[in-house]
C-alpha cells in the first residue's frame, strides 16, 4: 500500500474523553498532540490501512519520510484490536536510541506511562511490563525475546521502510 501525499483533515472531531488503554480521561496534551497527528499524511489512509491489515498476512506500506509510519502505524495496529490477550505490537528500530525515543514519544501521543502501555527493549534495559501491548525494540533485543520467552512471542512485527508487516511466531 502507497502512503498518499498530506492532505488537510478535519480536525474538529474529538474521540471520546477516556483512555481505553487507562481508564483516565485525556490530558490536555493528548488532544494537542492528537490535532498534529491527523494532519499526518498516514492519518488519511487508516482505515484503509485497517482493511488491508485485516485481509491480508503480510502487508508492506511505504511511505515519505515523516509521514507516520513507525509513530502511527503501531497505534492504528493497536486501535485495531490485534493486541491484548498477551499479543503485543512489536515495532523494530535499528539504533537502541531511536528505540528508546520513538517509544517515549508514542507513550506521550497516547497518554499512557513509558513502560507500562507502551515500552521499549533494548540491550541492558528492558522498559515493558505486564500491561505492556505496544513495544519497540532494536533487532537484536526482538530476536533474543523471541529466543528466551517463545511463548509470549506472538505478535506484530513491523520494520523498516517500507514497513513490511507480519505475524511472527516463535517456538520451542
Ligand atoms: N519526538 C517527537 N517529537 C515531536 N514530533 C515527533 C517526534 N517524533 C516524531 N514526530 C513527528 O511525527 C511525524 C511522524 O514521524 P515518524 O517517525 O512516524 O515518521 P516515519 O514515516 O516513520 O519517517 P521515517 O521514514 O523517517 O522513518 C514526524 O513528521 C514528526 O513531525
Ligand atoms: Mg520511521
Amino acid at each position: 500500500m502507497q502512503v498518499k501525499k498530506k492532505q488537510r483533515t478535519d480536525v474538529s472531531r474529538e474521540s471520546g474523553s477516556i483512555s481505553p488503554h487507562t481508564g483516565r480521561t485525556y490530558s490536555p496534551k493528548y488532544y494537542e498532540i492528537l490535532n498534529k497527528r491527523k494532519d499526518l499524511p498516514v492519518w488519511q489512509q487508516r482505515q484503509d490501512f485497517k482493511g488491508i491489515l485485516s485481509t491480508n498476512q503480510t502487508l508492506i506500506l511505504v511511505g515519505e519520510t515523516g509521514s507516520g509510519k513507525t509513530t502511527q502505524i503501531p497505534q492504528f495496529v493497536v486501535d485495531a484490536g490485534y493486541t491484548g490477550n498477551g499479543k503485543m505490537c512489536v515495532c523494530t528500530q535499528p539504533r537502541r536510541v531511536a528505540a528508546m525515543s520513538v517509544a517515549r514519544r508514542v507513550a506521550e501521543e497516547m497518554d499512557v506511562g513509558i513502560g507500562e502501555e507502551v515500552g521499549y527493549s533494548i540491550r541492558f534495559e528492558e522498559a515493558t511490563g505486564p500491561r505492556t501491548f505496544l513495544k519497540y525494540s532494536t533487532d537484536g533485543a526482538s530476536i533474543n525475546s523471541c529466543t528466551k520467552n517463545p511463548s509470549a512471542s506472538v505478535g506484530l512485527f513491523l520494520r523498516g521502510n517500507p514497513i513490511l508487516m507480519g505475524y511472527f511466531m516463535c517456538s520451542d
